[in-house]
């Protein structure tokens, strides 16, 4: 009887076992060497990972470039606000790479009536026309993040309307006996899996002026000013799960993780990054923020906010999105 209850013990243990394991990444991991040697500076990779932010990151070819017909847009339709001053060839060149990248499906109606394209009754030619904007802003405007390389639709919207990584505001944790939870412990993809709060954005990188700063370590022996709590903290580095995960990297990518705050000694992409947080709150508070007005319901969050952008919206798992090649340089109008 023993024997047998001790078998099946031995059974169960080794099915949770597995199941457990189940939640990890499949070995073999394999780990490369990015600073001087003890230092610390080793990541860690799962090249099954690699191999699909590979394949999310493929470029499509560019459409065939066309001779200027020498007439500008805004001379020949009637209701062009943002491209008037583009050649009427390149134009509709745009109008059908915009249609590849944004409404494979759909087409031209996705956005048009297209019995009257000068119409601006359907919601999406609005939101498009505010994104052709929002894209030249981020190629003139955010140099010291995107560089000459820039972006177009595609590197958000990878052939969907709405780009697959997008962020709302939670909703307010339902903490049941334990009272508010700050979203605590649900195992929250965005966080990878951990305890930390779910919504680290709404706090961090939803607005210029965010809500709470994303530094958190004193760098003084004794305080000498209001300290940061806990819940601060977890919040920082629950962004910080995110920018690990969107960029596919472990935080040796950009910190000496001998310590955290200082930055001396880090690898200057850590600049880039400060330089993406604060590219992602202005285009959160300029143009993605403000267009939740002009959404249908059912695109809006649980407290009736619109979608907004982290790092992943463009990184989908690369260190550069699209491998770092320049789609801009075929699409010069979005510059
Ligand atoms: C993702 C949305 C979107 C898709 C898809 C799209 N368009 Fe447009 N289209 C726009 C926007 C936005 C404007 C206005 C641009 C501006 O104001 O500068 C526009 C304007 C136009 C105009 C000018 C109409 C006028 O008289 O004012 C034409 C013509 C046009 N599009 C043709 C097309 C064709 C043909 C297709 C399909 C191959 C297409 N569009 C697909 C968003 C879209
Ligand atoms: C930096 C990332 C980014 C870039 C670049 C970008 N978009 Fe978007 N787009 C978004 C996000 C995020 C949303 C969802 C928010 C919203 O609808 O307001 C969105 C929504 C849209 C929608 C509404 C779709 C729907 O069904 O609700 C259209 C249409 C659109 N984008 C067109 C474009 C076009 C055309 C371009 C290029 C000129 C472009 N976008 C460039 C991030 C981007
Ligand atoms: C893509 C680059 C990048 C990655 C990857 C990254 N970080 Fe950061 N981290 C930054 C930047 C940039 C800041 C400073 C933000 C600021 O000053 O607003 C920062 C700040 C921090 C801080 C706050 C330091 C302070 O002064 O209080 C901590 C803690 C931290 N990171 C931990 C981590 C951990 C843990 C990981 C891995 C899970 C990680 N980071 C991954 C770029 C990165
Ligand atoms: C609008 C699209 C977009 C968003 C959003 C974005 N990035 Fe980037 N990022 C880029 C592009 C494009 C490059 C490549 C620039 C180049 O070729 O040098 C890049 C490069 C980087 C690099 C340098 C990588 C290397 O190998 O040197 C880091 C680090 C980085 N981004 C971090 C971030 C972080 C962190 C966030 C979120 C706070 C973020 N990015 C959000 C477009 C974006």
């Amino acid at each position: 009887m023993i024997a047998r209850a001790n078998r099946i013990a031995g059974l169960v243990a080794l099915i949770l076992g597995v199941v457990a394991l189940g939640g990890c990444e499949k070995p073999p991991q394999v780990t490369g060497q990015q600073g001087f040697r003890g230092t610390g500076m080793v990541d860690v990779r799962t090249p099954m990972a690699v191999e699909q932010a590979l394949a999310r990151n493929q470029v499509p070819a560019a459409l065939p470039a066309a001779p200027p017909s020498g007439t500008k847009a805004g001379l020949v339709f009637q209701n062009v606000k943002v491209l008037g001053d583009t050649d009427v060839t390149e134009f509709t060149r745009l109008m059908n790479a915009m249609t590849t990248w944004v409404a494979p499906k759909e087409g031209c109606a996705y956005c048009h009536d297209v019995a009257n394209l000068a119409d601006d009754s359907k919601y999406t030619k609005v939101v498009a026309r505010r994104m052709i904007e929002m894209t030249r802003h981020i190629n003139a405007s955010a140099k010291t993040h995107v560089a000459e390389t820039g972006v177009t639709c595609y590197t958000c919207h990878r052939g969907n309307a709405v780009p697959q990584y997008i962020w709302h505001k939670a909703a307010p944790g339902e903490g049941g006996m334990t009272g508010f939870t700050d979203g605590q412990n649900v195992a929250a993809p965005v966080v990878g899996l951990t305890s930390l709060p779910y919504d680290p954005f709404a706090d961090l990188i939803a607005a210029k002026a965010p809500a709470q700063a994303i530094r958190v370590a004193a760098n003084t022996a004794l305080p000498t000013g209001p300290s940061r709590s806990i819940k601060d903290t977890e919040e920082t580095y629950g962004l910080m799960m995110h920018l690990s995960q969107a960029l596919g990297q472990n935080c040796t990518f950009c910190h000496n993780t001998r310590s955290f705050y200082d930055w001396e000694g880090n690898p200057p992409r850590r600049a880039t990054a400060w330089h993406g947080i604060q590219m992602v709150r202005d285009l959160n508070e300029q143009f993605l923020t403000p267009l939740a007005s002009t959404l249908p319901a059912e695109r809006l969050g649980p407290t009736g906010d619109g979608p907004k952008l982290n790092c992943a919206t463009c990184h989908q798992g690369a260190s550069k999105p699209l491998g770092g090649v320049s789609m801009l340089q075929d699409y010069s109008v979005l510059k």
